[in-house]
């Protein structure tokens, strides 16, 4: 418990480093309460006490190097620990599993997730404005792998928000080694941020629009979090076609039971016009293929191998069109 309450303390101090910033600065109060009022609920949470037991296990070292700069994010070097404490290491990593987002190289230990995450950020990163100075908000950031590779261009800082709490977890093990400042991360969920009107000039919303019941209030909210010419960068599952549509499933897509509206690029378009986006342009449309997310040692779980019908693997179990995302860039018009 003494060990949680001094994570929680951990956070908070290193969220006042944003004091000083005139824009984010009058809602801080309003986001302390929001993130207090979730931690609180830590102390009585099996699963809390238990990461947070995992977290207090990690060797106490300062990596003798990091980088961030390469598709495999590195944190030290094998020699920087002994043996005594890789094993602590790796015994730490396993237990907070499931690595859905990475790879890393962790003192050595190569954790490779059940998604190659460089490959959606090579995707980004070929189209993404300079973003030195920006402040941006990272939607749904798991452990942070886009949040490390987004400090890399000096932004002048990073928030993400992860409601879940192996994936926060993760966050706070890695960027206790990572260390980078003007990188955050909290555990909350988009509809418990407080109204932080026009505070982001860049909006990170990948892998979240098809889980929300009501697409459009999100993409309302978030031109609300965003500046006047902000811009959003959106990441979710489309299906392939001209016609102005969406997929709604019937119950389950690709085994996904909060899966719910799946539209073409030109209806994602009209659905980014009538949200006051404007500058709509699509910079990607990939298949979701088995070199991007596929059964690794570090998770638990089935992957999109399990989802597609083995027969054709052009549908998912369920008949569905197979899984392919599209990433779009919109910029906020003024209000
Ligand atoms: C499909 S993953 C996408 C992760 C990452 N953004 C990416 O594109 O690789 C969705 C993430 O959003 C998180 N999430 C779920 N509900 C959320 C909510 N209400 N608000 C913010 N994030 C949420 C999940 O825990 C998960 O980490």
């Amino acid at each position: 418990m003494v060990q949680l309450l001094r994570l929680d303390l951990h956070q908070m101090n290193r969220l006042a480093d944003l004091v000083h910033d005139p824009v984010i600065a009058p809602h801080l109060p309003a986001l302390a309460q929001c993130v207090a009022q979730r931690e609180s609920g830590f102390s009585t949470d099996k699963k809390a006490i238990q990461l947070a037991r995992v977290l207090a296990g990690l060797p106490a070292v300062t990596p003798s190097s990091t980088d961030v700069s390469r598709d495999r994010i590195r944190i030290g070097a094998p020699t920087d620990l002994d043996h005594h404490q890789t094993h602590a290491l790796q015994d730490a990593l396993i237990h907070l599993k499931p690595w859905r987002k990475g790879p890393f190289d962790i003192f050595g230990v190569r954790l490779d997730s059940e998604w190659n995450s460089s490959i959606k950020w090579n995707r980004l990163a070929a189209h993404l404005p300079c973003q030195t100075g920006k402040r941006i908000l990272d939607i749904g950031a798991s452990n942070g792998y886009y949040l490390f590779r987004l400090a890399d261009q000096h932004p002048a800082w990073v928030l993400g928000i992860e409601p879940y709490l192996n994936f926060y977890f993760q966050f706070l093990a890695l960027s206790r080694y990572l260390a980078i400042p003007h990188v955050h991360c909290l555990p909350l969920k988009l509809e418990a941020l407080p109204e932080m009107r026009s505070c982001f000039d860049t909006v990170l919303c990948m892998g979240i629009l098809y889980h929300r019941r009501s697409p459009l209030d999100t993409l309302l909210q978030i031109h609300r979090l965003l500046a006047p010419g902000g811009l959003l960068v959106l990441e979710t599952l489309i299906v392939e076609g001209d016609a102005e549509m969406a997929l709604f499933p019937q119950k389950r897509y690709a085994r996904m039971n909060n899966v719910f509206f799946i539209p073409t690029v030109s209806c994602l378009t009209h659905w980014l016009n009538r949200c006051g986006f404007t500058d709509i342009r699509c910079i990607d449309v990939s298949r979701t293929t088995l070199a991007e997310q596929r059964k690794t040692a570090w998770i638990d779980t089935q992957s999109l191998e399990d989802f597609l019908d083995p027969r054709d693997p052009r549908k998912t179990v369920e008949g569905y069109p197979a899984p392919v995302r599209a990433m779009l860039l919109a910029t906020a018009s003024s209000r």
